[in-house]
């Protein structure tokens, strides 16, 4: 079989690296998780002080941005990579929710997008990958052989997130995660750069009523048709 490039994209917490990771294991491919770059840069914001509580100093993060070297170096423990910000792991720093507030306005700065934009299509340039994010099927990879468009209703994602951080140990209430993943939902697709929307060739699916394997016997059948 030929190797080729998945494009997953969608809104939050639709499931989509669960998908990606368990592709990527079956097929040997790449697994790249473009959330996690845009949260290393809302985190690494965070830490220089130049977001203060609702304010971003886009200006400082422009001028510091050459100065950001991301990484993904896989852990054969957990079986996938994390996200290393200037030699540091930082894969516990960015799953915050803290970080999930303000990593849409982060997204929004064309100058963040094009860095990112650029090293993924590097990683991506050998295919046999899965990307997911929101703009892949779009923006990264328009020529990508396969893109999956996901979607799943915001109380449904919510909950999700609520679950995964409530195991963490976060304190977080269920209202909070909703409002956050309704205000990401809201920024991602109304910015004017690169805003998520559906690519006409990408096959959607709504995973509300789909379980994890359904979910991924239906897209294995979609990569064999076209590798
Ligand atoms: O996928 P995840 O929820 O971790 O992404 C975090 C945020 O990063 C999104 O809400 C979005 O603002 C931004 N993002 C993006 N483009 C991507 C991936 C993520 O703008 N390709």
């Amino acid at each position: 079989d030929k190797k080729i490039t998945i494009a997953i994209d969608g809104f939050s917490s639709t499931g989509k690296s669960t998908l990606a990771k368990q592709l990527a294991k079956e097929l040997g491919y790449v697994y790249v998780d473009t959330g996690a770059m845009y949260r290393a840069i809302a985190f690494f914001s965070m830490q220089k002080g130049y977001i203060k509580t609702d304010y971003l100093d886009r200006e400082s993060l422009i001028k510091s941005l050459s100065s950001i070297r991301l990484q993904f170096k896989f852990n054969s423990d957990l079986g996938f990579a994390e996200m290393y910000l200037n030699g540091e792991n930082v894969e516990k720093q960015i799953r915050t929710i803290e970080v999930s507030n303000f990593v849409s306005k982060v997204a929004e700065i064309p100058e963040v997008r094009a860095k990112l934009v650029e090293q993924q299509q590097e990683m991506g340039k050998n295919k046999g990958i899965v990307m997911d994010g929101r703009d892949i099927g779009t923006v990264v990879f328009p020529d990508a052989e396969l893109k999956i468009y996901m979607t799943a209703s915001a109380q449904t994602r919510a909950q999700r997130r609520y679950d995964e951080l409530i195991q963490k140990g976060d304190s977080v209430t269920f209202e909070e995660v909703l409002q956050n993943v309704e205000e990401r939902d809201y920024i991602d697709t109304h910015r004017s750069n690169s805003p998520l929307i559906k690519a006409d060739d990408a096959i959607e699916i709504d995973n509300s009523n789909l379980n994890r394997e359904e979910q991924f016997e239906l897209v294995l059948d979609l990569v064999k048709q076209k590798s």
